[in-house]
C-alpha cells in the first residue's frame, strides 16, 4: 500500500518555529509505525530524530501521538490506522528535537514517590516471601514500562505540569499496595500533598492511552482511598 506519513518536525539549529514534514512511499499493513519512521530515516531523510530501542513493546520509549492517540509505535500496524497517518510528539512536555522531548521533569516526579522497596527488615536467607494473593493486589501496576503515554495524555497534566501524574501514581502503587514494603506512610504523604493524586479528575484519559492496559484510573482511585483512610 502507498503510505503519507506526515510528521511533525523541530529543528531549533536550521529552523526557529515547529513545521510538518510529509513522507510518501510504499508499505505493507502488516508494517509497523516505527517501521515506517525507521524507514524515513534510513532512506528518505537521516535528520528525523525519534527515540526507540527494544522495539517490541517493552522499553516504553518510542511513545508518540499516532493520528492524535498516544501509541507506542513498535505496536501499532500500518494496516491498522490507513495510509495516512499523522505523527506528533507526546503533548505536555517540551520538544527537544522531532518527535523526542524532555522527560528530566517526568523522572524527577517519578523518583519523588520512592519507586522502590523500602524496608527496616534484615535480608532473610532467601527471598522475602508472600502470597499470591499478597502479589495480586498490585500486580497490575508491575506491568508499567514508563512510557509517559498516560502522563502525556492527562488534561489535568496538561493543565499543570507540577502534577505528580498518572505514571508516578502507578509506580507508587505497585510499592505502596506490597505487602512486604514499610514506605506506604511516606509515599501517601508526598502523594497527598497540593499537586499529588488529588489532582486527578477521573477522565479516564490514562487508561485510555496505557499500551500495558493497566487500569490507572482504579490504582489512583485506590491510592486516594489510602490516603483518605489514613486521614481518617
Ligand atoms: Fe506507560 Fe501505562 Fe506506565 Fe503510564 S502506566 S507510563 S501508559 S505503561
Ligand atoms: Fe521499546 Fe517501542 S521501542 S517500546
Amino acid at each position: 500500500m502507498r503510505v503519507k506519513f506526515k510528521i511533525y518536525r523541530y529543528q531549533p539549529e536550521v529552523r526557529e518555529e515547529p513545521y510538518f514534514d510529509t513522507f510518501e512511499f510504499d508499505a505493507e499493513p502488516t508494517d509497523r509505525i516505527l517501521d515506517g519512521l525507521n524507514h524515513i530515516r534510513w532512506q528518505l531523510d537521516g535528520t528525523l530524530v525519534l527515540r526507540r530501542s527494544c522495539q517490541h513493546g517493552i522499553c516504553g520509549s518510542d511513545a508518540m501521538r499516532i493520528n492524535g492517540v498516544n501509541r507506542l509505535a513498535c505496536k501499532v500496524l500500518i494496516g491498522d490506522v490507513g495510509a495516512r497517518i499523522t505523527i506528533e510528539p507526546l503533548m505536555g512536555f517540551n520538544v527537544i528535537k522531532d518527535l523526542v522531548v524532555d522527560m528530566d521533569d517526568f523522572f524527577d516526579q517519578y523518583r519523588s514517590v520512592l519507586p522502590y522497596m523500602i524496608t527496616e527488615q534484615p535480608p532473610p536467607e532467601a527471598e522475602r516471601l508472600q502470597s499470591p494473593a499478597e502479589q495480586e493486589v498490585y500486580d497490575d501496576t508491575t506491568k508499567c514500562i514508563l512510557c509517559a503515554a498516560c502522563t502525556t495524555a492527562c488534561p489535568s497534566f496538561w493543565s499543570n505540569r507540577d502534577f505528580v501524574g498518572p505514571a508516578a501514581i502507578v509506580q507508587a502503587h505497585r510499592f505502596i499496595f506490597d505487602s512486604r514494603d514499610e514506605g506506604t506512610d511516606e509515599r501517601l504523604e508526598v502523594l497527598g500533598e497540593r499537586d499529588g493524586v488529588w489532582r486527578c479528575r477521573t477522565i479516564f484519559n490514562c487508561t485510555e492511552a496505557c499500551p500495558r492496559d493497566i487500569k490507572i484510573t482504579r490504582a489512583i482511585g485506590e491510592v486516594k482511598k489510602a490516603i483518605a483512610l489514613k486521614g481518617a
